[in-house]
């Protein structure tokens, strides 16, 4: 196995309402279903410290759950102040019905 997957769920734990958190291995990170599409994206709001998969979804973006920065979660990229910054993203896949990031 390649050992920079790490499997943080399955595909049918995720719902475009219910994003997946992962922590461990050094990040963060939060796993978004968006249409049948997957996007794993820094969990840790840049601004402060909250959790956007403790956050709302509407449509592609996320609005974080503290001080509403939103993110388009497909990019990364903060639509909204205060988020600060663009998030980091993760390659994301899909390993039978095990949903995987790479980890570097
Ligand atoms: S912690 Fe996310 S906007 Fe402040």
């Amino acid at each position: 196995m390649d050992e920079q997957w790490q499997s943080v769920g399955r595909i049918d734990q995720i719902a475009e309402d219910a994003p997946i958190e992962f922590k461990g291995r050094g990040v963060e990170v939060g796993v978004f279903k968006v249409g049948e599409s997957l996007y794993a994206i820094e969990n840790v709001c840049p601004h402060a410290y909250a959790l956007l998969t403790q956050g709302f979804v509407d449509g592609d973006t996320v609005e974080c759950p503290l001080h509403e920065a939103v993110f388009h979660i497909p990019t990364g990229k903060c639509l909204k102040e205060p988020g600060g910054r663009d998030l980091k993203m993760y390659a994301v896949r899909l390993a039978g019905e095990e949903i995987q990031i790479k980890v570097e």
